[in-house]
């Protein structure tokens, strides 16, 4: 069984390598559509599960005020990652605005990663035994593979 933390940073360098491609790709408009339909699965997925079966449970075992805020921290970033997908599949184009928009969910992506791995994570190990994190782990899978098949 896996640790949760182990499935979300897969998961974030499974994102990061799709922004990452999707930025530099010389292809057809095709190919690029097909990109941002997987970014947009993946992260959406990805964020759903966490705020359903992972960040729940740090905020409410959470004790200090700070950890707390650190845990909405994390909800809110996601909000702001949700509206810049929505900006992005609102327009059939691929041009300069279009690359902006991609370029700044990749730059927000990279920062709640970088905050949910420092912040969250070290919460989540003061917070959650071991057996916790891997039936978390064991939860986020299930709920992956039922997304998979919809
Ligand atoms: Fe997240």
């Amino acid at each position: 069984m896996a640790d949760i933390l182990t499935l979300l940073k897969k998961d974030h360098e499974e994102v990061a390598g799709l922004l990452d491609r999707a930025m530099k790709l010389e292809g057809d408009d095709k190919q690029f559509a097909e990109l941002a339909a997987k970014i947009e699965a993946a992260l959406t997925v990805h964020a759903t599960l966490e705020e359903k079966l992972f960040y729940p449970q740090l905020r409410d075992r959470s004790e200090s005020g700070e950890d707390k805020t650190d845990v909405y921290e994390a909800y809110v970033e996601h909000d702001v990652l949700k509206h810049l997908i929505a900006l992005l599949k609102s327009e059939g184009r691929r041009d300069e605005a279009f690359k902006a928009e991609l370029q700044v969910l990749g730059e927000n992506v990279k920062h709640h990663v970088k905050e949910e791995e420092s912040t969250v994570f070290t919460l989540a190990r003061e917070l959650l035994s071991e057996d916790e994190r891997e039936e978390i782990g064991a939860q986020f899978e299930a709920g992956k593979a039922s997304a998979k098949a919809a």
